[in-house]
């Protein structure tokens, strides 16, 4: 027996509450799916999903193709893997909190401050979960992810969230924990020992944190880990929206310590935080989703019965939320997807149903931090390289010639491979992660040299006016380059995209008129992917 999840505890306790008859079947069965690959870590092959589901072979298949034209999911071989696409629910959910737009920097700047790791989460039941992450790189620390759900008493921003919980959530917590005594439905936390005074040790760090206004975590979740946390209050309401945390390990700061060698800045940041929300500039609602109408007909036309149109409909109703769009009723809902107000309703009903959505009354739906469960865990934390790989990975196969990501180095003088992916030939040009080469003599460097605001010399400046580069017989004979830039979502060339041939292999003609569409239709894809996925994610470019 496979441990129970906090969703499937979850989803029994809301069955058990009856299932609404207006609850759309295939919602319900995609976003389990979707659930199921984040659970896992982001990859399952479809047996594996017949048996985490318990659905049908033949209904997994549909799914996950629906999943795929979505952008949600690719097939890998055997595998069925997220894709950063899906990283759109967790961003509307963010984009309409606004707290990590409004006070991530803050947490940046303090973690750059004092080199530890500074972290936002917000209330989740009787869970913690993280939507802003300033992780250091340290050998000894554990860190969490954006998404990433802790129980409240392991923590320390719970028992600051516990201090306004009411006599049915002090119930729910007891339930949850005479149920699963060690967490084990709570995956981003080593499961912990059911002490016997667990109960009363909590109830004991909550009282000192409505005494104290901050809390402490001695090594709760991990021998090591200490972290001390600050509420962030709405200047409205006067009410806990996130808590702000530092987190070290006991080898830099005992936790004793801690309440003098960090709180202090903690709380002058925590100000600054609460400072922000107070200036805060309206909401800009950005473009509703799109052409939906269009694209569902197209893809009931390509993918046939394979389609499930109410999955991909009921998942694009989460897009319809966002920055300025916090609340949508049924009717809002509808405008913004291009939906009927029957099938939005629907969807609604439905998403509040499996928890993704709150509803405060028939007019005002909100989405929840768990649908930060679709997929942000595993695919919050990532890079450049990991992200481009796959897009490498299918313009070699598609061109049968190596392709490769590099960037400059930090003199600007030589470039780096961070990726590549070879061609089945033999005789090809190797690409190795880590190589270096001069700049000035290859198609990869030249790209990104063009990519500045001054003045170029003649050679550089055109590569700039046209978008790419080629390297001809420069820096061996017979190699042929061309490169185009990738670019991150201000504009900048974080990184430059090549496929290698060789002069016998390839005419000029046909590096113009063959390759360099190809390139640049890649570097789009990594682009999509780069831009959805740092929009509340830190990136690195290597
Ligand atoms: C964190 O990783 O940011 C963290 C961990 C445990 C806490 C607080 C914050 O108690």
């Amino acid at each position: 027996m496979p441990a129970m999840t906090a969703v499937d505890a979850d989803d029994r306790a809301r069955a058990g509450a009856g299932t609404p008859a207006e609850v759309v079947g295939p919602l319900v069965r995609g976003v389990g799916v979707l659930r199921r690959l984040t659970e896992a870590g982001g990859a399952l092959s479809p047996s594996a999903l017949e048996r985490a589901t318990g659905l049908a072979r033949s209904t997994v298949d549909r799914i996950t193709a629906t999943l795929a034209r979505m952008g949600y999911v690719r097939l890998d071989g055997r595998d069925v893997v997220l894709t950063p696409g899906v990283l759109e629910l967790g961003n509307a959910y963010l984009a309409a909190l606004r707290l990590p737009a409004l006070l991530g920097a803050h947490a940046d700047a303090l973690a750059d401050e004092l080199d530890e790791s500074v972290s936002l989460a917000v209330a989740d039941g009787d869970g913690i979960r993280f939507i802003h992450q300033a992780t250091r790189r340290r050998a000894l620390s554990v860190s969490f992810r954006i998404g990433d759900l802790l129980p409240a008493e392991r923590t320390a921003p719970g028992a600051l969230f516990a201090t306004e919980w009411t006599d049915g959530e002090w119930s729910r917590w007891r339930a949850r924990r005479a149920q699963d005594p060690e967490g084990t439905a709570f995956r981003a936390a080593p499961p912990g020992p059911a002490a016997g005074d667990a109960e009363a040790a909590f109830a004991e760090r909550v009282r000192r944190a409505r005494r104290d206004g901050w809390a402490l975590d001695d090594q709760l979740i991990e021998p090591g880990l200490v972290a001390v946390s600050v509420p962030v209050h709405d200047p409205d309401t006067g009410r806990p929206v996130c808590v702000a945390s530092m987190v070290s390990h006991t080898s830099r700061h005992a936790a004793a310590d801690l309440r003098t060698s960090l709180l202090p800045r903690l709380r002058t940041a925590v100000r600054a935080m609460e400072g922000a929300l107070r200036t805060a500039p309206p909401p800009a609602p950005g473009p509703a989703p799109a052409g939906l109408a269009a694209w569902t007909t197209a893809s009931k036309h390509e993918l046939g019965r394979d389609f499930v149109e109410s999955l991909a409909r009921g998942l694009t109703v989460l897009t319809a939320f966002g920055e300025g769009r916090p609340a949508l009723s049924p009717a809002e809902a509808a405008r913004t997807t291009g939906l009927s107000r029957a099938t939005a309703r629907r969807a609604l009903l439905t998403l509040d149903h499996l928890g993704l959505i709150a509803a405060h009354d028939e007019h005002a739906f909100t989405l929840t931090p768990r649908v930060l469960d679709l997929g942000f865990p595993p695919l919050a934390r990532t890079s450049l390289p990991r992200l481009a790989e796959p897009h490498l990975r299918a313009l070699a196969e598609r061109l049968d010639e190596p392709a490769a990501l590099a960037v400059l180095t930090p003199d600007r003088t030589e470039i780096q491979y961070t990726a590549g992916a070879g061609a089945g030939r033999v005789l090809t040009v190797r690409v190795t992660v880590g190589a270096r080469l001069p700049a000035a003599a290859t198609s990869l460097g030249r790209v990104l040299l063009a990519d500045t605001d001054g003045p170029l010399p003649p050679g550089l400046a055109e590569v700039r006016a046209q978008g790419h580069a080629l390297a001809d017989e420069e820096l061996e004979s017979g190699l042929r380059s061309v490169a185009v830039p990738v670019r991150d979502r201000t504009g900048r060339a974080v990184a430059a995209l090549n496929v290698a041939t060789h002069a016998a292999r390839r005419t000029l003609d046909d590096c113009a008129g063959t390759l360099l569409p190809a390139l640049r239709e890649t570097a789009t894809h990594i682009e999509r992917d780069l831009h959805t996925t740092s929009r509340f994610t830190h990136v690195p470019p290597t």
